[in-house]
């Protein structure tokens, strides 16, 4: 997996195509996307017009989506699944993830405005009875064998689950990819997912657009010293962890900017002065998103 990844969450759909055939041609080989994240379509796309009749290129890249919470019962991860390969416009992810760990009641595919939550009538978030993480895990393990992924893994898994998990899965998983920057480093979260043998990706590593560590005093003086941008640093603190780092970005002069992050090397002074900054200030509040507090 090419470290440094391209991320579309928050892509609005008429930006998507330009600015993932922006992040191609810049240099990037790792594309994250999501069911969820509604323009599957428009990544689909820009991988169309990248990759035309060149198998190669195709090759080239690193491919990732997510199961979405409605999709958990195991016929509909599959099926889910088959919608994003559809969508994206190839025949085999890189990786799939289940998206968040809590399986919500099926509304239909695909993942639209109408169908990616379903409510209760007193206004709360539908959960289907009796669909385990278990479960959810054989759908994921089938994509594998159906030859729709290569790999499976997880998203915003805390270590709990993921100890669960270690005992019932029979394709063991890849990846956990959860929020971290440097206001959040998730430094004993990474530490078992490296003792487990999980790669961990850091997504919103530039805080998601909220105010934070961009706009941190001690991250601009730096940036400032380097010559180079705030981003820049927060990516290169990123990938000095060894870990993957998803940022995003519609803006083309950004994306070619932080996909040159790739080269900025940090002194271990440096490194020393981003972990100081460390508070456990998420940026990803699901009570923001849906109104229920599943990070917690
Ligand atoms: P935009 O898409 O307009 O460039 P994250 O990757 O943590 O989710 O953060 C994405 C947010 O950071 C978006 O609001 C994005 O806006 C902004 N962003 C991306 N790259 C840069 C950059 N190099 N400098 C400043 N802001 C950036």
């Amino acid at each position: 997996m090419p470290l440094n990844g391209f991320g579309v969450w928050k892509a609005e759909s008429h930006k998507t195509k330009q600015a993932v055939l922006q992040a191609l041609k810049v240099g990037y080989r790792h594309i994250d996307c999501a069911a969820v994240y509604m323009n599957e379509t428009d990544v689909g796309d820009a991988f169309a017009e990248w990759i035309k009749h060149d198998a190669a290129k195709r090759e080239q890249l690193f491919i990732t989506s997510k199961v979405w919470n409605t999709c958990h019962a195991r016929g509909d991860v599959v099926a889910a699944c088959r919608q994003t390969l559809k969508d994206l416009q190839i025949e085999q992810l890189d990786l799939y993830l289940v998206h968040h760990p809590f399986a919500w009641t099926f509304q239909g595919l695909p993942i639209t405005e109408d169908t990616w939550i379903g409510r209760n009538e007193k206004g709360e978030i539908a959960y289907p009875a009796g669909i385990t993480l278990e479960e959810t895990w054989r759908g994921m393990e089938e994509c594998v064998k159906l030859g729709l992924t290569k790999d499976i893994g997880v998203s915003n898994y805390p270590v709990a689950l993921l100890m669960d998990l270690k005992q019932y899965a029979r394709i063991l998983p890849a990846v956990n990819q959860c929020e971290a920057h440097v206001y959040f480093s998730r430094k004993e979260l990474r530490s078992v997912c490296e003792s487990i043998g999980m790669h961990f990706t850091m997504y919103s590593i530039l805080g998601s657009g909220k105010q934070g560590p961009l706009q941190d005093d001690v991250v601009n003086k730096m940036a400032g010293e380097k010559g180079i941008s705030a981003a820049q640093i927060l990516i290169a603190w990123g990938l000095h962890t060894g870990s993957s780092v998803l940022a995003k970005s519609v803006n083309p002069e950004r994306i070619q900017q932080n996909f040159a992050a790739t080269e900025v090397k940090l002194t271990a002074k440096d490194v020393e002065k981003l972990d100081a900054l460390g508070r456990e200030m998420r940026t990803c509040n699901m009570v923001d998103y849906w109104g229920f507090p599943s990070h917690a």
